[in-house]
C-alpha cells in the first residue's frame, strides 16, 4: 500500500543502488550470550551493510537520492569530503565507477593515527581501486572550501560538478533513511510486531535524522530511533540532528514540528573522540563477530554497538521490547584497525 511517506518520496529523483529491502535477521545467539532470552526481550539486526555495490552500507541510501538529483543535471563529476578513512567517501567512489561518472575525494587527517594500515590500507585501498582521485588534506584544514575551489576548477574546463557534504548528510541525503523507515515498516508487517527501538551510530547525523523524520510521517514518531554519537558530543550531535530531521521532514512537505525530547542521542561511547577506539567497541565488535559470524566497524557501528549492549546489561529494555540494530556497514574500517583490534 502507498503511504503518504512513499508519495511524497517519489518526487525525488533516486538512482536505484539497491537491490530492494535489506534483510532483518534474528541475533539468536547474542540474544542467549546477553541473557535476552529470559527477560523476553528481541534483539534483531537490520543488514544494511549487505548491499551489493562498493562493499554496501548506509551511504547508499542517501547515495540514491545524491546521485538520483545528479543524474538528473547531467552531472559528470562528483566531489565529496571525509576522513581519510571515510566509508562514505569509499562508497561515493564506487557508485561514481558504476554509473561512470568522474569522483574526488578530499580526504582529512581527523583521527590521531599515522599507522600505514590507516593511511593506506581499508577504505584508502578501496578508492584506489574504484579509480577516484585523492586529496589529502591536515587536521583542522576546510575539505568542503577545498572542495568547492577544486569544483570550480573543473567548472571552468567545462565539467559539471556536484560537491556532497560530509556523509552526505543534507536534507536530500536524509531522505534515503527516511524511505527506510517506511522499508522497516512494511518488514514489521510481514513479521507481525513493531520494533520498541531502532539504534544507529551517529556521525554527521544523516541516518538518524531521516529515519526520525521517515517515522514521524508515519505516525511512529521521531522518538522511535536511538542513536550513538561518534563523532561530536551528545549535545551538539542532538542539535544538529534535530535541525536535519526538521529539514528533512520539511522537504517531504510535512509541517510536524519535532521537540528536543524526540531526538534520542546518547553520548557514552564517543570516548576520546572520532575514530578513537575503546575498550568497549573493541569487545562490542568481538562479540558481535564470535556470537553471530558478522562483522561491525570500529568507527560507527562497534560503539554504537557496544552503547546497546551496555543499555542491555543495565536493563533499560523490558520484557516485550523488540530492538531492531541497524548494521550500517564500515567493514573496510577494520583493516585500517588491526593494532587496536588485536591488541586492546
Ligand atoms: C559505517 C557507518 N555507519 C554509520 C555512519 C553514520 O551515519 P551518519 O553520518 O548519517 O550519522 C557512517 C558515516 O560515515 C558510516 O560510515
Amino acid at each position: 500500500m502507498q503511504t503518504p511517506l512513499d508519495t511524497a518520496l517519489s518526487a525525488f529523483p533516486k538512482a536505484d543502488l539497491l537491490q530492494g529491502p535489506t534483510p532483518i535477521q534474528r541475533a539468536s545467539r547474542l540474544e542467549q550470550h546477553l541473557g535476552l532470552v529470559e527477560r523476553g526481550i528481541g534483539l534483531y539486526l537490520k543488514r544494511d551493510d549487505y548491499m551489493l555495490i562498493g562493499g554496501g552500507g548506509n551511504k547508499l541510501r542517501k547515495l540514491e537520492f545524491h546521485l538520483g538529483a545528479a543524474l538528473a543535471q547531467g552531472i559528470d563529476t562528483i566531489i565529496t569530503v571525509g576522513g581519510i578513512q571515510s566509508n562514505h567517501a569509499r562508497l561515493t567512489a564506487a557508485v561514481c565507477a558504476s554509473l561512470g561518472i568522474a569522483c574526488e575525494l578530499v580526504l582529512t587527517r581527523s583521527v590521531p593515527k599515522t599507522e600505514i594500515e590507516y593511511e593506506l590500507n581499508g577504505n584508502v585501498l578501496l578508492d584506489q581501486l574504484f579509480g577516484a582521485e585523492m586529496h589529502v588534506l591536515d587536521k583542522g584544514a576546510d575539505a568542503l572550501a577545498m572542495a568547492e575551489v577544486r569544483a570550480e576548477q573543473l567548472r571552468k574546463k567545462g565539467r559539471k560538478v556536484l560537491v556532497i557534504p560530509t556523509g552526505g548528510s543534507t536534507a536530500a541525503g536524509s531522505l534515503g533513511y527516511a524511505r527506510c523507515a517506511g522499508e522497516i515498516v512494511r518488514q514489521e508487517a510481514l513479521l507481525g510486531f513493531a520494533f520498541t527501538q531502532v539504534i544507529v551510530p551517529n556521525g554527521s547525523a544523516g541516518t538518524h535524522a531521516g529515519l526520525a523524520a521517515g517515522f514521524e510521517c508515519l505516525g511512529r514518531g521521531a522518538e522511535t530511533v536511538k542513536s550513538y554519537s561518534v563523532l561530536s558530543d551528545q549535545p551538539a550531535s542532538a542539535t544538529r540532528t534535530l535541525q536535519l530531521a526538521q529539514d528533512t521532514l520539511a522537504l517531504l512537505g510535512n509541517k510536524a514540528e519535532l521537540s528536543a525530547g524526540a531526538i534520542h542521542v546518547d553520548g557514552s561511547q564517543l570516548g576520546e573522540g572520532y575514530g578513537v577506539p575503546t575498550q568497549a567497541m573493541v569487545e562490542a565488535v568481538r562479540l558481535m563477530a564470535r556470537c553471530e559470524g558478522l562483522l561491525i566497524d570500529p568507527v560507527y557501528s562497534g560503539k554504537a554497538f557496544a552503547g546497546l549492549v551496555a543499555d542491555l546489561r543495565q536493563g533499560r529494555y523490558r520484557r516485550g521490547d523488540n530492538v531492531l540494530f541497524i548494521m550500517t556497514g564500515g567493514t573496510p574500517g577494520l583493516f585500517a584497525y588491526r593494532e587496536a583490534l588485536t591488541t586492546a
